[in-house]
């Protein structure tokens, strides 16, 4: 058996009895080491609280060598554990298919995930569209397509949750070309920096799928002691300072209904400033008044 077992946001203890059940019986235990990373916690804290080994899983492991992960799961029990849900916003689809081609049965043992953590801001689940990822842009790199999406939630008015680039075990590219296996620090994006990387894009398409003015929320390490939100324009955010990881930036979208608004007051500097710019914003995209259709009898 497969087992897919999620370990929450933060803590060691986060993950559930069950999961940890599970941990205790497999045979391996992998630990998916570059979606995301817990808070509290560190390999060598997950393995003395579990007893057992585990082993890191990078990019290339999980992606490049999957029947290695797989190996002997017909008849023994593999646990692949990954931060958050195993299903939230990083779906490691490919093990799964595999898993399945190669007929070995698949569990998987949920938990908590940014997805559905974020509501803890106060804006509604309900009322959020399609989630977007952010790279880190380079100087010929800016990929945009997030730019569309934000585009089509705002049109409908519903927010937009942002995640941010996590890098870990990247290579410079001088070390690449020289074949040295050296690799950077690992780098989480700032609030920051995406707010920045958001404007810099709204710069060149010009489509207004968001301005300087609209009113976003800065959510930094959910679920740890150290969790924290900021609610502020999109200009105001490129001067915030987020602190240490992980982060990621909701778009209001228009539809921000009175308690979404007064449980944001909570996190603003300035309440009647950023109510002002929530007014603003939601003039954006507003469907025109309804018009009735001219009565036929009045020609008549
Ligand atoms: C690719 S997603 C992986 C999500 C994870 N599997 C889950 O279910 O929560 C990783 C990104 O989600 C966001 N994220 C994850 N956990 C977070 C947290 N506790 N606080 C703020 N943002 C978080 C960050 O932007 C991070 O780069």
């Amino acid at each position: 058996m497969l087992y897919l077992v999620g370990l929450g946001l933060s803590y060691t203890s986060d993950i559930t009895v069950r999961g940890l059940e599970v941990v205790k019986k497999c045979k391996r235990v992998y630990l998916e080491a570059y979606t995301s990373i817990l808070m509290q916690a560190d390999q060598k804290s997950l393995e003395d609280f579990y007893g057992r080994e585990v082993i890191l899983a990078d990019r290339e492991l999980v992606e490049g060598g999957s029947d290695q992960i797989l190996a002997g799961a017909e008849q023994d029990d593999i646990a692949f554990l990954v931060v958050g849900d195993p299903y939230g916003a990083t779906t490691h689809t490919d093990l799964v298919i595999r898993a399945r081609e190669l007929g070995i049965k698949i569990e998987t043992i949920h938990n908590a995930s940014v997805m559905n953590a974020v509501g803890a801001c106060g804006l509604q689940l309900y009322q959020f569209g399609q989630t977007v990822s952010l790279v880190f842009f380079t100087d010929s790199w800016k990929p945009d397509s997030f730019y569309d999406k934000i585009l089509e939630n705002r049109k409908i008015g519903l927010h937009t949750l942002v995640l941010l680039d996590i890098k870990v075990k990247e290579q410079s590219i001088e070390n690449m070309a020289r074949g040295r296996l050296i690799y950077d620090p690992p780098r989480y994006m700032s609030i920051e920096t995406a707010a920045r990387q958001l404007l810099e894009i709204e710069e060149s398409r010009n489509q207004q799928a968001y301005t300087p003015n609209t009113p976003c929320v800065g959510v930094s390490r959910l679920g740890s002691p150290q969790q924290k939100f900021k609610a502020a324009t999109l200009k105001e955010l490129t001067k915030y300072e987020s602190g240490e990881p992980l982060h990621s930036l909701i778009v209001l979208g228009r539809q921000v209904h009175d308690l979404e608004l007064e449980f944001l007051y909570d996190f603003v500097d300035d309440k009647e400033k950023f109510k002002k710019f929530v007014e603003e914003d939601q003039e954006y995209f507003k469907p025109p008044p309804y018009v009735p259709p001219p009565d036929d009898d009045d020609d008549m």
